[in-house]
């Protein structure tokens, strides 16, 4: 991949999303400074030793920091002066009230006004609420010293966690939120060698797209998981119902799983702040109040359904295998395992996880000592009365269920992700619990 431009780029914030776009701006050839706040998580990734596990982003960082497209700098200001370009991902976290906390994106915003030495083009790419971008440009207009011109552009990112790299090579499409033409050259130029549709649109409109498109992806789980309910009652099969949907190209077979919901540090807050927003501007959203209730509800309904077979689940013995919120990442927030694992130590359950990348993050969150971490699946299968699979993880399909049938106390198989065939693991002895089958 060979780059058009030698635009010298700051991504500000080394999350998620701000550590893979500097490493994939790097990987295509930019000289690129990310820089964080967070000295000590700056230290580390100079020593390579990254903050999450990201598929692939290990290698690109490695590769790159060696050949010094990418560095890493808690040093802002200095870091904003020797910049062409600017990307703002800095946290957006959710306050109490659901809305999204925009402080340190303000923060960047006057720091970039106080070092604000040349043209730059000051891109957001953080997750933010509709007409954030104009709120940037004001403070930057209030504070700067000079005369000095930028721009300001939106240019939201659609990478999944866990697929992070691939995405941001092959995006489904690229979104360009700008107010004047040169901001828009710029973009095109920066992602020329990028394959994929451009969308070119005012800020307000790019904003939305990003909101509009996480909130409408989180609707498609929901309602899926509200047939999956009606088809526990009815008698069907809602993996089979979800097949038939998705073969309409109207609908898509994609995010048509049904199982224990959506979780991580995007959908909620994204869904909370789309809601807020609209409010806010004067426009009830209610449906996505619905879609949060049904995505909360899927994880006691789990639970319950355990409970109806198990009976009594005081002293009975619990795998729990898969604690990430979803596959190939050690994310932990907003993961439905919290809040099923709390649901059953109140139970009285004795519980033993295992999961395999997230167990370090697991243990920030899983405090009581009753909770029992182990070393691999079998282990923790090993004398259960009920497992419990709540991450899709490709090790799990991967089990000798022959040994399992053998080693668990009750065969009993909680498939909170419907990732097994029901009919061959029952024909294998097996009790099994799905959702929506
Ligand atoms: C999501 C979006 O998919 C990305 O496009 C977006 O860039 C990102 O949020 C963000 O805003 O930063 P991510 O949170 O990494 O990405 O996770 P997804 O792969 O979208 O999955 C979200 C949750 O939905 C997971 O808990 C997953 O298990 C669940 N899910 C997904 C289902 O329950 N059913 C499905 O059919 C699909």
């Amino acid at each position: 991949m060979k780059i058009s431009h030698k635009y010298k780029i700051c991504v500000i914030g080394a999350g998620h999303v701000g550590l893979v776009t500097a490493a994939c701006f790097s990987e295509m050839g930019y000289k690129v400074i990310c820089v964080d706040n967070d000295a000590a998580k700056i230290s580390s990734l100079k020593k390579k030793i990254l903050p999450f596990y990201e598929p692939e982003l290990e290698k690109i960082v490695i590769k790159n920091t060696k050949n010094g497209n990418l560095i890493f700098s808690s040093l802002l200001e200095q870091s904003i002066r020797k910049s062409d370009i600017i990307f703002i991902v800095v946290g957006t976290p959710p306050l109490s009230d659901g809305s999204a906390d925009l402080t340190s994106i303000e923060n960047v915003a006057r720091a970039i006004a106080d070092n604000l030495n040349s043209y730059k083009l000051i891109v957001e790419k953080s997750t933010v609420p509709v007409q954030t971008g104009s709120k940037v440009k004001e403070t930057i207009h209030r504070y700067k010293k000079s005369d000095v011109e930028f721009d300001i552009a939106s240019n939201p990112e659609f990478l999944r966690e866990g697929k992070a790299i691939y995405d941001f090579f092959h995006p489904d499409r690229v979104v360009f939120g700008v107010e004047h033409a040169r901001a828009e050259q710029i973009l095109r130029r920066l992602y020329s060698t990028i394959k994929a549709p451009v969308i070119v649109t005012d800020i307000n409109t790019a904003e939305l797209i990003k909101h509009a498109s996480n909130s409408f992806l989180a609707t498609k789980i929901s309602f899926i998981n509200a047939v999956a309910r009606i088809c526990d009652l009815a008698g069907a099969n809602v993996n089979k119902v979800a097949e038939g949907m998705g073969l309409d190209k109207r609908i898509g077979n994609d995010f048509l799983s049904a199982g224990l919901g959506y979780g991580g540090f995007c959908f909620p807050k994204d869904l909370e702040a789309f809601a807020y927003i609209s409010k806010k501007l004067g426009y009830d959203f209610n449906l996505l109040q619905e879609v949060k209730r049904i995505n909360e509800e899927q994880r006691r309904y789990f639970v319950e359904k355990i409970k109806e077979h198990l009976w009594v689940v005081k002293n009975k013995k619990i795998a729990i295998l898969g604690l990430s919120f979803k596959p190939n990442t050690d994310d932990m927030r907003f993961a439905p395992s919290i809040d099923i694992v709390n649901f059953l130590l109140k139970e009285g359950a004795v519980i033993k996880l295992y999961d395999p990348q997230a167990v370090r993050e697991a243990k920030k969150i899983f405090k009581n000592p009753k909770l029992k971490f182990v070393k691999n699946a079998y282990e923790a299968l090993d004398k259960c009365d009920c497992a419990c699979f709540l991450t899709e993880w490709e090790e799990f399909k991967k089990l000798d269920f022959l040994k399992l049938k053998k080693i668990m106390h009750y065969p009993l198989i909680a498939d909170g992700r419907n990732m097994f065939d029901k009919n061959l693991l029952e024909a294998a002895g097996f009790k099994y619990i799905g959702i929506g089958m």
